[in-house]
């Protein structure tokens, strides 16, 4: 599948998959989308010392970099334990190409920007003292069989069930349950009627939320 670089409605740039026309953050907003789905409504309503966060998939790293972004605004005295699970890792001219650079003040995250492409799968990289990252190149249901520590929050960051119906099944869900503790968080930027039903099958406390820029709802759910 080729990708192709665009430019959305913030600024940011990200990539869309031609034929598909299924990109991996919104149109109207890839920053601002990451931002609101996964910094506003993930790791800021979490409380733990130490928080594992577990995002499908890692794709541009888009996230991540949020992530630790807004760790290191903080004066933060927590411990951030994250992993990364993508099948098709993006190339580094890609990468290159989205300029994340731009989107980020702090010169350590600049700096990650293209670093975090380049780091080994299936390690334990130090980003800072406290903020760790691990990226696992796998199947998304290879998570099954994946030893992880007991997630606090998710990122469930699929494309869209129009171009994979089957990761927002009950199957894949599940797995991704079975890997959370109880009190954890999943954040997505869907609200698909079926999603919410089967995570509410699962157990989960399902809240709707004012979706990013160009989309009205999205969906966080609490693991019971
Ligand atoms: C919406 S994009 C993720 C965007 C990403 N969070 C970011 O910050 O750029 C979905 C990602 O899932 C990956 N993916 C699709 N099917 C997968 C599978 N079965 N297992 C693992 N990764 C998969 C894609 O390659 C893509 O990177």
């Amino acid at each position: 599948m080729k990708r192709e670089l665009i430019t959305t409605k913030d600024g940011s740039k990200t990539l869309l998959i031609n034929g598909l026309e299924e990109t991996y953050h919104s149109k109207h907003g890839a920053l601002q989308e990451a931002i609101h789905v996964f910094v506003e409504n993930g790791l800021k309503l979490i409380n733990s010392y130490e928080i594992n966060i577990l995002e499908l998939g890692f794709g541009t790293g888009l996230n991540v970099l949020v992530t630790i972004d807004e760790y290191l605004k903080k004066s933060r005295d927590n411990k951030i334990n994250y992993f990364g699970v993508e099948k098709y890792p993006i190339f580094l001219e890609e990468a290159l190409e989205l300029v994340y650079s731009e989107l980020f003040s702090n010169d350590f995250v600049k700096d990650l920007s293209l670093k975090i492409h380049e780091l080994d799968w299936e390690i334990q990289n130090e980003l800072t003292s406290d903020f760790f990252l691990t990226k696992l190149k796998k199947d998304f249901f290879d998570l099954k069989t994946t030893e992880l520590p007991p997630i606090d929050l998710v990122y469930f960051d699929c494309f869209g069930a129009r171009v994979q119906p089957d990761l927002w099944e009950m199957e894949l869900l599940e797995i991704v349950a079975s890997k959370m503790r109880s009190g954890g968080l999943l954040t997505t930027y869907s609200s698909k009627g079926s999603v919410r039903r089967n995570l509410m099958e699962l157990g989960f406390e399902v809240e709707k939320k004012q979706g990013p820029p160009g989309k009205r709802e999205m969906m966080i759910a609490w693991k019971k």
